[in-house]
């Protein structure tokens, strides 16, 4: 560890909690967090001007490529408009017209400031409009950092104990959520249409939302199903439960319509930000517009809102994100090259008869280490990961300049023949984890 490194570190942990600005922050890999001093396109620098290909890209927050010249510009754009907050600009009504012409689910739009705001402010949404108090969630799935949201919020604290034929126990709150958060809850095991209906009969006349990720990318990556989704849909208009998914990470990766697209469900309410805007704060709500019209209400409205919502800067860096995404062929060309890296990393792990799977849709993807076999659900992915492996391989990637963290992306700034060189750096780095085991 090089001496800017450590000295940077320790000062930081004499002001900043825990050394950073998030918990999130930490890599799993190496124990430490990472600082930058800059990034650019497919690269991370860290505070010795060390270069990393980066596969994490921002929490899959800059898909497009870190400081991305067309954002970076309209962003300086606002500097000549003047910056200011409290107040909307016709940039705020633009991003919402590409929304709404691109979202299947969106009607309307409303700006928060993150994720976690935007999957608070769905279930208040869904309890206001519907006045029913309970949220169904799938159990292990991530929806950022708010106390509905953090109960069983990843794959290794679901209630692994569940054969899939009823609700699924809260087996961790975190510390500061209160119990009385889970009597407002109740997980079920995802992609299970049989716990979810017969959920729905008995208690359907509680239950305000659903609330799930259409893809998990917070796990890996593990996708769900036109059928599920179809048959969440369906069962929602039975019991007048409002369906609603959270995009923040799964959106604009397999295509500009989102994973709703993708698999040509439409939620009532969806949850956009990461993408939308490729590393400027700005996340939204958009949906319906009769529900969204609940925000407005004369009489009862659900608050929604605040001084930095629909801020300029992300409205800006929406309007360039979405401009970029547009280009006629602009996913499929940059589909092709990730589905090719995913393929030649895979054919690496066959070859040497290392024990992982590659797991891609559209940009983001993950790899399970323990096992050979597909993971299709968190107990096949808790039970078949080998940790120790899984750190070796990622430690020996991260030495030789590739930097994963908690989720995995190709960005649109990975060229072939970056991703050609990374999979060689991965050849080696098998080798080397290989001699762990
Ligand atoms: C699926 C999902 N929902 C919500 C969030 C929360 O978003 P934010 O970090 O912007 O609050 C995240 C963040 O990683 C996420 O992955």
């Amino acid at each position: 560890m090089s001496t800017t490194y450590t000295s940077y570190w320790r000062d930081a942990q004499r002001y900043l909690t825990g050394g950073v600005s998030s918990n999130f922050r930490i890599n799993p890999f190496t124990g430490q967090p990472m600082y930058l001093s800059r990034a650019d396109g497919a690269f991370i620098y860290d505070l010795d001007g060390r270069q990393f290909t980066d596969f994490f890209m921002g929490h899959g927050a800059c898909p497009l490529g870190h400081n991305r010249p067309e954002i970076a510009k309209a962003m300086r754009q606002v500097f000549d408009v003047g910056f200011f907050a409290e107040f909307d600009h016709p940039l705020t009504l633009e991003l919402a017209k590409k929304i709404v012409r691109h979202v299947p689910s969106a009607e309307r739009v409303r700006y928060t400031n993150s994720g976690s705001e935007a999957t608070l402010l769905s279930i208040r949404l869904a309890r206001g409009y519907t006045g029913r108090t309970r949220i169904v969630r799938a159990d292990g799935h991530f929806h950022g950092g708010h106390d509905y949201a953090l109960p069983n919020n990843l794959a290794t604290f679901t209630d692994r104990d569940n054969p899939g034929d009823r609700v699924s126990r809260i087996v961790r709150y975190t510390a500061g959520v209160p119990e009385t958060i889970g009597e407002t809850l109740y997980l079920i095991p995802w992609n299970n249409i049989e716990v979810f209906d017969k959920l729905a009969r008995s208690k359907g006349h509680e239950i305000a939302a659903i609330l799930m990720n259409p893809i998990d990318y917070n796990n890996g990556c593990i996708g769900s199903s036109t059928e599920y989704l179809q048959a969440v849909r369906r069962i929602c208009d039975e019991h007048g439960i409002m369906f609603i998914l959270d995009e923040i990470l799964s959106g604009f990766r397999t295509g500009i319509s989102c994973a709703q697209g993708y698999y040509g469900v439409t939620p009532d309410l969806s949850l956009l930000g990461k993408a939308l805007t490729n590393g400027v704060p700005l996340a939204a709500i958009v949906g319906k517009e009769k529900i969204m019209a609940k925000m407005m209400d004369p009489v009862d409205p659900v608050i929604a809102g605040g001084t930095f919502s629909g801020n300029l800067m992300g409205c800006a860096a929406g309007i360039a994100s979405l401009t970029i995404m547009e280009q006629p062929g602009f996913f499929e060309t940059w589909h092709e090259r990730v589905d090719t890296f995913y393929e030649t990393v895979q054919a690496i792990f066959d070859e040497q008869d290392f024990p992982a799977v590659v797991q891609g849709l559209g940009c983001t993807f993950g790899i399970y280490v323990g096992s050979r076999e597909p993971v299709r659900n968190y107990r096949d992915m808790v039970e078949s990961t080998n940790p120790a492996l899984r750190t070796a391989l990622f430690r020996k990637c991260m030495e030789k300049g590739l930097y994963f963290h908690t989720d995995f992306t190709v960005s649109a700034q990975h060229d072939g023949r970056l991703l050609a060189e990374s999979a060689e750096i991965m050849r080696e780095a098998v080798r080397k984890a290989k001699e762990t085991l």
